[in-house]
């Protein structure tokens, strides 16, 4: 029981490296929880106008779901690490971008670090959430409804083209957190008051 209870518990803390906060404070940025939305993922920093910081931020986020679930898809079985602890790594890295242990527990939203985790359980299904992502930001200029269709989509594509697998449960389950999160970016989209895709803040340098 030790190997996977530690792997998930590295993962969860590798998850709690909020970068939209860690890229910004290294860049001389306001803190995104200060502006826009107020929170801290690549879509806010965007806002800053600094859009290395942004793509910064999209890429560690991911990163840090991404790398806990590919090392344990590789190398997990000398420790006995099987499929679930696939699912349950990647589950606990974007549980800790939502309540990160080091930023009191106030994280984000979980999209680039999903994105991440879909990579590495199978490049095509993140391709294809990823491609969804694009083509709703593409036509409608949205970072948050892009992110919320795609996080619908995912659990689908995983279901359709793999069948039932422990990785589809934490995919749902991401799923779930995530359109929860976007709770505020739902209302706004319905007001007709959510910001498009790099329209900048007041206020953030
Ligand atoms: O990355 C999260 C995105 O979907 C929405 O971010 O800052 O517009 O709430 P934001």
């Amino acid at each position: 029981l030790l190997p996977p209870l530690l792997a998930t518990l590295l993962a969860y803390l590798i998850g709690s490296l909020s970068f939209a906060v860690i890229i910004s404070r290294l860049m001389g940025l306001s803190d995104p929880r200060s502006y826009g939305s107020g929170n801290p993922g690549a879509t806010n920093v965007l806002r800053s106008g600094n859009k290395a910081a942004a793509i910064l931020t999209l890429l560690f986020d991911a990163l840090k779901g991404y790398l806990p679930v590919l090392a344990v898809a590789l190398w997990g079985e000398r420790y006995g690490l099987g499929e679930g602890t696939v699912a349950l790594v990647g589950l606990a890295a974007f549980v800790g971008h939502l309540w990160p242990v080091f930023f009191r527990f106030v994280g984000g939203k979980g999209v680039a670090t999903a994105a991440g985790v879909l990579l590495a359980i199978n490049p095509w299904l993140g391709g294809a959430t990823l491609l969804t992502w694009l083509i709703i930001a593409y036509f409608f200029r949205y970072s948050s409804l892009a992110s919320i269709v795609a996080a619908v989509f995912a659990p689908f594509y995983q279901m359709l083209i793999w069948g039932s697998s422990p990785a589809v449960l934490s995919i749902a389950l991401m799923s779930l957190l995530l359109v929860w999160r976007h709770e505020a970016n739902i209302k706004k989209l319905l007001k007709g008051t959510e910001s498009k895709l790099g329209q900048k803040a007041a206020g953030a340098k």
